[in-house]
């Protein structure tokens, strides 16, 4: 075993300001959607808050972003661009997790710095960040003022439709943190991905020689 720095600082910080904005975007919205059935707060309270916090995470969003075009390490985020790769890698990831990790069978993606996502994070941490992160805060800022941005609600097809599009990102971010929070759970600690978030080090089998030039 030996550590390897996979999570840069600014990695880090975006990440944990993120995780902790997007619960309380989760908690105001819940109140925002369901006033009357539940009660945590008041409705004016929780539309106030929900519209900081957003603005706050698409602000937190661009330190993700900027970090990643103009550092090497977006490489860890290149897509592989064979299919039949890619289909097979991610199924191999899929069966460990599914079946091989019960019988004590070693993961089958060993990390090293440029490669520390597996097939299915690298796939979904893709999507979320450019398609499904992106589309959730643009909706937002429409729903936030639907007057100033009639235009682009009514091109969209109306409030109905921009709403619903939120809200089913909503029930997808809402189950991706339980899955996301379990995979997290499934390092050969269960703490040590969650460390490893923290202190940017990650514990990995193998020679560090190995891993430098892997
Ligand atoms: C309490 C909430 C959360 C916890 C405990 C948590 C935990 C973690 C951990 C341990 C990692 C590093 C290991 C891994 O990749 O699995 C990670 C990475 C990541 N998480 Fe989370 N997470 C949370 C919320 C979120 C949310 C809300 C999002 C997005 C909407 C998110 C998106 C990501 C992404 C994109 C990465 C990879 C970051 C990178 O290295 O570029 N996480 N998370």
């Amino acid at each position: 075993m030996h550590k390897l720095y996979i999570h840069p600082l600014p990695v880090r910080l975006w990440h944990w300001i993120n995780a902790i904005g997007f619960v309380l975007l989760i908690v105001t919205g819940v109140q925002i959607r369901y006033v009357g059935l539940i009660d945590i707060m008041s409705f004016r309270t929780a539309v106030v808050w929900h519209n900081w916090i957003g603005f706050a995470m698409i602000a937190n969003f661009f330190v993700w972003l900027l970090f990643y075009l103009f550092s090497d390490k977006i490489k860890v985020y290149h897509p592989e661009l064979s299919p039949m790769t890619s289909f097979r890698a991610t199924m191999r990831q899929m069966q460990f997790y599914g079946y091989g990790i019960f019988r004590g069978d070693p993961n089958p993606h060993q990390v090293s710095a440029y490669r520390k996502f597996n097939p299915m994070q690298s796939m979904m941490y893709q999507i979320i960040m450019v398609l499904l992160v992106p589309i959730q805060f643009y909706t937002g800022i429409l729903l936030w003022d639907v007057g100033r941005f009639s235009g682009m609600v009514e091109m969209l097809g109306g409030v109905r439709v921009v709403d619903t599009i939120h809200v089913l990102l909503f029930i997808f971010f809402s189950g991706f943190l339980i899955v996301h929070i379990y995979l997290g759970s499934l390092g050969h600690t269960p703490a040590a991905h969650f460390e490893a978030m923290i202190t940017g080090y990650e514990e990995v089998e193998g020679e560090p020689e190995k891993d430098a030039a892997a």
